[in-house]
Formats: structure tokens, sequence, C-alpha cells
């Protein structure tokens, strides 16, 4: 499939897709979303890909949110419909086997931080900014901002960030804990680069089970999430990762993982 509004790297094992409607700032409207969804079926099944980086295209924004000017006349159901797709395309994206890193370059807003919000971590340059401005244009957020942002920064933050519609810097996105480092721009993408090879490069059946391990656990109770993480870490050690991992280990070597 060609895609209008993205743009897709892959670059050892490690895809980077950007969002990229520069004339609206990547603004998310239906198609880019559709666009999304169908390349991050690709990105599941692609064999080649270990992680995957989402970004926004040139040097301003990451995403500055929804498209306003797509929405400003749906109707109620419309509405409900274009929120459910958006929750949709970045459930998918949060449920991805494989580990997504938000780089965040520049604006990240509204649906844009929804979007960053959904990636496993995010990496920010000192020019990103992060907000849910929606209450301004009269909604609520709809792609998931009020159920992550209080889960990522707390009820008190979060509910002062989605009344005020405040938009934060990269610095106090870092001290709420929304983002997990802040770099020069120029620094970013190598940045997220390095950490995703570095992901790539460990025993993928066990990056993976990490993934879901946190996911699932993060929505129930202890007791339960403790039988989550036995299951997965038992199921490991029916791997050649596993084996390879330990005798590497013991034999002073590094470790030749094959994902399996
Ligand atoms: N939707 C549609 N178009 C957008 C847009 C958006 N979210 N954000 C920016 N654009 C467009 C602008 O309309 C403008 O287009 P024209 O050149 O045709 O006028 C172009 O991108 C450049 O934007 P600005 O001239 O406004 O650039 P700026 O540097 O002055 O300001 C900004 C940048 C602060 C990000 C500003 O564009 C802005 O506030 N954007 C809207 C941010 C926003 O409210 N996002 C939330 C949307 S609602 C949502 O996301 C709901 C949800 O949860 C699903």
């Amino acid at each position: 499939m060609a895609y209008e509004n993205i743009l897709l790297e892959k670059e050892d094992k490690v895809a980077i897709l950007s969002v990229n409607r520069p004339k609206a700032l990547n603004a998310l409207n239906k198609e880019t979303l559709l666009e999304i969804n169908s390349i991050i079926n690709e990105i599941s099944a692609d064999t080649e890909v270990e992680v995957l980086i989402i970004t926004g295209a040139g040097d301003k924004a990451f995403v500055a949110g929804a498209d306003i000017a797509f929405m400003q006349n749906l109707s109620a159901m419309e509405g409900r419909e274009f929120g459910a797709l958006g929750q949709k395309v970045f459930r998918m994206i949060e449920l991805m086997e494989k580990p997504v890193i938000a780089a965040v370059n520049g604006f990240a807003l509204g649906g844009g931080c929804e979007l960053a919000m959904c990636c496993d971590f995010r990496i920010a340059s000192t020019k990103a900014k992060f907000g849910q401005p929606e209450v301004g244009l009269g909604i609520t957020p709809g792609f998931g901002g009020t159920q992550r942002l209080p889960r990522l920064v707390g009820s008190g933050m979060a509910k002062q960030l989605l009344y005020t519609a405040d938009v934060i810097d990269a610095n106090e996105a870092l001290r709420v804990g929304l983002v997990n480092q802040v770099v020069e721009p120029e620094a970013l993408l190598d940045t997220v680069k390095k950490i995703a090879k570095k992901i790539a490069s460990k025993g993928q059946v066990a990056v993976r089970l990490s993934k879901a391990a946190a996911n699932e656990g993060m929505q129930t109770d202890i007791d339960r999430a403790m039988t989550i993480e036995a299951d997965v870490f038992g199921l490991c050690f029916a791997t050649k990762d596993q084996r390879e991992g330990m005798t590497a280990f013991l034999e002073k070597r590094k470790a030749d993982f094959v994902g399996k």
C-alpha cells in the first residue's frame, strides 16, 4: 500500500514511522489514522523489524493533534466513530508485541500527546511541547488522553493538564514523568535509534514477554500480576534464547540470540 501521510524507513532491525502532513503540523485526520493502522499491521508481521520508533516529519511538530478542520462539523455519531478509530489504532500500537518508542520532536498536543502516550516510552527533544488542549476547543480528549495521562503522571497532575489545557515544555514533561529523557533536537533520532538497537540486540521473546507482562499486570491486582510474571518467566525456559543467553554468560561471550 502506498502511504500519503506517513513515511517509513528501516535501519538494522528498527523501523521509523514518521507522521507526515506538513501543511497541518502532522495533525491526524481519518486517512492518516487508517494509514497508521495499516502500517502497524505490516510492521507487526515484518520479521526484519524488532523495534518501532514513531516520530513526526519536519522540525516543528510530532503531531499537533487530531485534525480540527476535519472535526469541525462532525455529528455526534461521527465524532464517536472518529474517537473510536483513534482509540483502536492507538490501542493496537500499545498492544503490539514489538516495543514502540515515541521520539517527540515538537508539538505533541491532543491526539499527538495521546499518540506519544500509547507508545511504551517517550524520549523528547528540548523543542517538544505536550498538552491536552481539547477543553479549549469545547471537547474532551478522544484518543485515550483522559485514561493514559492519569496512569502516566498521576491523577492530580493529569486533571490539572486536562482542565486547564496548559501546554508544558520538555523539561516539565520530564519532571512529571511523561518522558524518560530530554535531548537536543539534533541528537533526538540518534539517541532513540541507539536505545532501539540496544533493545533489538537482546532476546526478543523475553523483550516481548516483558512488554506483555508489564501491560497486562498494570491492569490487574498484584497477585494476578505476579502469576502473569511467573507464567512468562517460565515460558522463557522453553526458548533457545534462554539457553543461549545463560550459556553465553557462563562462557563469558556475547549472546547470539535468534528470537525463538
Ligand atoms: N488540526 C488541523 N490543522 C492544524 C492543527 C490541527 N490540530 N494544528 C495545526 N494545524 C494547521 C494550522 O491550521 C495551520 O494551517 P494554515 O497554515 O493552513 O493556517 C498550520 O497547521 C500551521 O499551524 P499554525 O499557523 O497554528 O502554527 P503556529 O506555530 O502558530 O502554532 C500550534 C502551532 C500551537 C501547534 C497551533 O497550530 C495549535 O494550537 N494547533 C492546534 C493544537 C490542538 O488544539 N490540538 C488538539 C486537537 S483536538 C484533539 O486532538 C482531539 C483528540 O483528542 C482526538
